[in-house]
C-alpha cells in the first residue's frame, strides 16, 4: 500500500479524533483557521457526523462511537425540514452510515422521513427541487442548485428501503430538469438555474458562489460529477452515468498543473484554490471508474487525492484537515480556509482508494471481495 495513501488516512482520522475529543457543536467552514460552528449543523452537520462515523470505522475507539451516534442524534430533528433541499447531505453520511454500523432503528427512521420531507419540497410544474435553505433573503423557489443532484441518492435509497416509489419519479424528473437546463455543450454545468416557479418556464442559467452566470464554478463540477455518477450507479441510467462522463472530461482538460482546482475554473489556474472542489471531484472519479472500469478516471482521482496530501493536508496542531478550500468566494465566506464538506470527501475518497488498492491485491492473490460499503453516501 503506497505510504503517501496510508500516512493521509492516519493524518485525517487522528485530526477527526482530536476534534471530537474537544466536543461541542458542528464544524462548518473557518475562518482565520479555526472553525466556525453551529448549533444545528445547518446543511453541513451530516458531513461531521460522516466523519466521526468513518473515524469510528477506522479506529473502533468508543470515544468515536459516542461522539457520532451523539451528533448523529442531534441531526434528527432535521428530518422534518420543509425548506432545505440538502437533507440528503444531512442524513446520507450520518444517520444512514450510523444505521449501517449499529443498526439503530432511529436513524433508519428519520433518513426515511428526511426523504419524505425532501420530496415534498419538488415543484411539478418545473421539475424540480428549489435550491433553497440557506442562502440570503432572496426568493428561491424558482433557482435550482447543481448541488442538489447529490442529495437524491437519499431518495433513490429511500425507495429500495420501502418508500413510496414516487420519490423516484422526483429524482428522474429533477435530473432530467438538470440535464436539459445545468448541463453545457462542453460538459461544465451551471451552478443555478433559473426557472418561472409557477409554470416551470426555463429563464437563463446563473451562479450564486461562481465567478459569473456563465462560469465553471469548480465545486458545482464537482457535485455534477458525483451526483450524476451516483445516480448512474443506483437507477443504473446510461443518460446519467454519458453526464457524468461529460463533466469529468470537462474537468481533466481544466485542471491546472498541480491538479488543486482554482475556485473556479473560469477564474484561471493562479486564482485562489478550492481543496473540497479537488475532494468532491476525486470522489466523484472514483464512483465514476467504479461505473466504467476506465482506469484513466482512477489515476486522475488518485493524482488529485495525492496533491491535496501534498499541499493541502494540514500536518501541524491546526483542527481541520484540507487547508486551501474556498466556500464562498463572491460573499467573502471561507476563502482559503477549510470547509468540513472538503474534509468529508477527502478522508472518504482515501479510504475508498485504499479499498480499491487493497481490493485489487487480494485479487491478485486469488480472492474477490466488495466496495459497495465503502462507496456508499
Ligand atoms: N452546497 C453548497 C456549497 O457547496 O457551498
Amino acid at each position: 500500500m503506497s505510504n503517501w495513501l496510508t500516512d493521509g488516512i492516519e493524518a485525517a482520522v487522528n485530526k477527526v479524533d482530536a476534534q471530537a475529543s474537544r466536543g461541542g457543536d458542528f464544524p462548518h467552514i473557518t475562518q482565520d483557521g479555526k472553525w466556525c460552528t453551529t448549533p444545528d449543523g445547518v446543511w453541513t452537520g451530516g458531513f461531521w457526523a460522516g466523519l466521526l462515523w468513518l473515524g469510528y470505522e477506522a479506529q473502533k475507539s468508543r470515544a468515536l462511537l459516542t461522539a457520532a451516534t451523539s451528533l448523529t442524534d442531534r441531526l434528527l430533528p432535521r428530518a422534518a425540514d420543509a425548506v432545505n433541499h440538502d437533507l440528503g447531505f444531512m442524513f446520507y453520511p450520518s444517520a444512514i452510515k450510523g444505521w449501517r454500523i449499529t443498526g439503530d432503528e432511529r436513524y433508519f427512521n428519520a433518513a426515511l422521513s428526511a426523504a419524505n420531507s425532501l420530496a415534498t419540497q419538488f415543484n411539478p410544474q418545473g421539475g424540480f427541487i428549489p435550491g433553497w435553505g440557506f442562502f440570503g433573503g432572496e426568493d428561491w423557489s424558482g433557482s435550482v442548485l447543481i448541488d442538489t443532484l447529490m442529495n437524491l441518492p437519499l431518495l433513490v435509497w429511500a425507495v429500495n428501503h420501502g418508500a413510496d416509489e414516487r420519490l423516484l419519479d422526483v429524482v428522474h424528473r429533477h435530473a432530467k430538469t438538470a440535464l436539459a437546463n445545468h448541463q453545457r455543450v462542453d460538459g461544465s454545468v451551471f451552478h443555478v438555474y433559473k426557472f418561472d416557479p409557477a409554470d416551470g418556464t426555463p429563464i437563463a442559467g446563473d451562479t450564486y458562489q461562481g465567478l459569473d452566470a456563465s462560469s465553471a464554478w469548480s465545486r458545482g463540477q464537482g457535485w455534477a460529477l458525483g451526483g450524476f455518477a451516483m445516480l448512474a450507479d443506483m437507477t443504473g441510467s446510461q443518460e446519467y452515468l454519458a453526464a457524468a462522463q461529460r463533466v469529468a472530461s470537462y474537468v481533466e482538460k481544466r485542471l491546472p498543473e498541480d491538479f488543486i482546482p482554482p475556485w473556479d475554473y473560469s477564474a484561471g489556474a493562479s486564482a485562489v484554490k478550492d481543496s473540497s472542489a479537488g475532494a468532491i471531484t476525486a470522489y466523484g472519479l472514483i464512483r465514476l471508474w467504479d461505473l466504467t472500469s476506465d482506469a484513466r478516471h482512477l489515476d486522475l482521482a488518485e493524482t488529485m487525492l495525492k496533491a491535496l496530501c501534498s499541499h493541502c493536508l494540514i500536518r501541524d496542531e491546526r483542527a481541520p484537515i484540507l487547508a486551501h478550500a474556498t466556500a464562498d468566494l463572491p460573499h467573502g465566506l471561507g476563502i482559503d480556509e477549510s470547509t468540513i464538506y472538503g474534509d468529508y470527501y477527502f478522508l472518504k475518497s482515501l479510504l475508498a482508494l485504499r479499498d480499491i488498492k487493497d481490493q485489487h491485491e487480494q485479487r491478485e492473490n486469488g480472492a474477490h471481495g466488495s466496495l459497495v460499503q465503502t462507496l456508499a453516501g
